[in-house]
Order: C-alpha cells, then structure tokens, then sequence
C-alpha cells in the first residue's frame, strides 16, 4: 500500500478536519500519499481527487464542517456507479480508503471493500446513531451548541413565563436530546425510541407552574414529532403561552469541542493503522473510551444503544 484516499460523506459533523489531519498527518508519517477526495462518494465516482500534503491540514483542528466537503449519494448503492468509483481508485494508484459518515456511508465503504479496496469507516455524525460505539465524531459538540441555544432560550422563556418545545436533531435517535436536556435542566426529553405521555407532561408543567416556576423547557429530537405539532398537542391540556423552536442544522457547525478533537485524531490515527496493518471492511468505534473495530457488515444488523438512564435520570430532577 502506497498511497490512500480519504472522504467525508453523508451530514458533516465538527470534529470531522481533526479526523481528515489525523489520518493524513499518519499515513505521511508512515510514508504513505494520502488523496483528498471531495464531496463524498459523489467526488470519488467523478473523480475529484487532490493530494494532501501536512501543511494542507495546518488550522484545521479547530474549524467546523469538512474540508472535503460532503454529499448524500444514494447512486452508490448501484453496482455500475460502484465500478466507476473503484475504476477511478486504480486510475490515481489509490489502494485503500478512509471514509468518515455516518450510517449510509458504510455502506460505500462495504462496497469498495466487495471491490479488493481496503476500506476503514469512522463514525462521523452528530447523531451519535452508529452501533458498536458510544461516540461518534461531532456529536459532544452539537450537545454543547444544543445545550447553549436552550440556556439562551430559557432566559427569554423565563422573562414571559412560556413553555418552550425546542426540537433538536437526531432523526432516529434521541442522544442529542436526552444529552443537551439533561445538561440544560429540561422538564421534559422526548426521544423516538422511547413511548412519551403528552398529557402527563402537560401535567407536570402545571404543577411546577402553580409551584412557583416561571418556565418550562421540552427538549424533543426531531424524530420523534414535529416540534409545532407537539406544542399543539401540549395546548390541549393547559393553557400554556406557548412556543416551538427548531434548532437544525446550527446543532452540525462551530468549533469541536476538546472530546471531538481528540476522539476524533484518535479514530483518525487508528484507521491508518488498520490499514497498515492489512485490515479492510471494519468500522472503527469507541466503547468507554477504548478504541475498538467491528465488521461493517455487522453494524447493520447491529442497533445503537442509547444511555436511556439519562431519561429516568431527568425524571427524578424534575418531579
Ligand atoms: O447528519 C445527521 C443529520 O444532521 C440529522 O440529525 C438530520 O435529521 C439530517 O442530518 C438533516 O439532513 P440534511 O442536512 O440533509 O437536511
């Protein structure tokens, strides 16, 4: 092996450059050529390829989004486009590949390694929705941009005695939410995998209202509701001054946090060493902190578990 390629694909997440300097500071210092490829899969099948060099990566520890830039590329799923994309690998002499995504992106990285090219995925999303792993690059940021937006919300809730349903992101999974709304004292998280009680927590806002409280704060993950309907819902059983606030996509931007620049070069750092070392068609993880690797086909079978403590946890500061 002599030269690898390296892309972001699918939503990006802070934390993904740490990644990208990582392996490229790695494989450099290991005497490999490492190819930027750009807009995902997407770049790969056109062939938009540019070497990387150390100083490339130089300030980008700490920026937001991805230097490669990113796509959704559902046409990766076609064995013709699947062809292109290794056609375009051998044309540059590129043996291996890194990719960094989130669930859809694994599957690229399969295929190419169903096509003899030595594929690595790392789990880049802020969902934190991956199987086999705790944490996946960028999701301790978003938390933190989350959790920001709700304290700043919360003044403004506060000063006009209203109940706030602030919808954050996680399209199956509620991490973002049960994370952000624990560290920012919500009354209520609602996550998708989880059945949630709309009237129940109408009532409990009541009761904190008649109790002296001068807001109330529902973090939801937009998986689980649509925040308005949710709020319409909530009206139904207490006449609350009430508004919805949808986050998006402010949660995916913003400088990585210290965990996700480090997680992050870690992962990064790791990948290029199961390359080196002959591995192919395994997703890199993180469990209690340990690095770890599973094969990817595993991860489909797999279901990500979520720290659902943290939703009896918020119970018992809010009753
Ligand atoms: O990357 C994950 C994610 O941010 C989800 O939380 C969200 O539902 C989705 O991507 C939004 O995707 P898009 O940017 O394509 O609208």
């Amino acid at each position: 092996m002599k030269r690898i390629g390296i892309l972001t694909s699918g939503g990006d997440a802070p934390g993904m450059n740490a990644a990208v300097r990582a392996v490229t500071r790695t494989a450099i210092s290991h005497g490999l050529e490492v190819f930027g490829i750009r807009y995902g899969f997407a770049g790969l099948v056109a062939g938009d390829f540019f070497q990387l060099t150390a100083e490339d990566v130089d300030h980008t520890i700490n920026v937001g989004g991805t230097i490669l830039y990113s796509a959704r590329f559902p046409e990766m799923a076609e064995e013709e486009v699947q062809q292109r994309a290794v056609e375009q690998l051998k044309d540059h002499g590129i043996d291996a590949v890194i990719v960094i995504g989130g669930d859809g992106s694994y599957h690229g990285a399969l295929a190419l390694a169903r096509h003899g090219i030595n594929s690595i995925g790392l789990p880049g999303t802020i969902d934190n929705d991956i199987p086999f792993t705790d944490y996946t690059i960028g999701f301790d940021t978003a938390c933190e941009t989350a959790m920001d937006a709700i304290d700043k919300i919360r003044d403004t809730a506060s000063s006009h005695h209203r109940v706030f349903v602030v919808s954050v992101m996680g399209r199956e999974c509620g991490d973002i939410a049960m994370r952000a709304g624990v560290a920012s004292g919500a009354d209520a998280i609602v996550t998708p995998e989880r059945p949630f009680d709309i009237k129940e927590i109408a009532e409990n806002l009541k009761r904190s209202f008649a109790n002296g409280k001068d807001h109330g704060i529902i973090v939801l993950a937009e998986g689980a509701m649509d925040a308005e309907e949710f709020k319409n819902e909530l009206l139904k059983y207490g006449d609350f001054d009430a508004r919805a606030n949808v986050l998006a996509h402010m949660q995916r931007g913003g400088r990585p946090t210290v965990e996700d620049r480090v997680n992050a070069t870690k992962m990064g750092n790791y990948a290029v060493k199961l390359l080196l070392d002959g591995k192919s068609a395994l997703a890199v993880g993180m469990t209690r902190g340990e690095l770890s690797e599973h094969n990817i086909l595993d991860l489909f079978d797999g279901k990500h578990k979520g720290d659902y403590a943290l939703l009896d946890l918020n119970k018992d500061m809010t009753n």
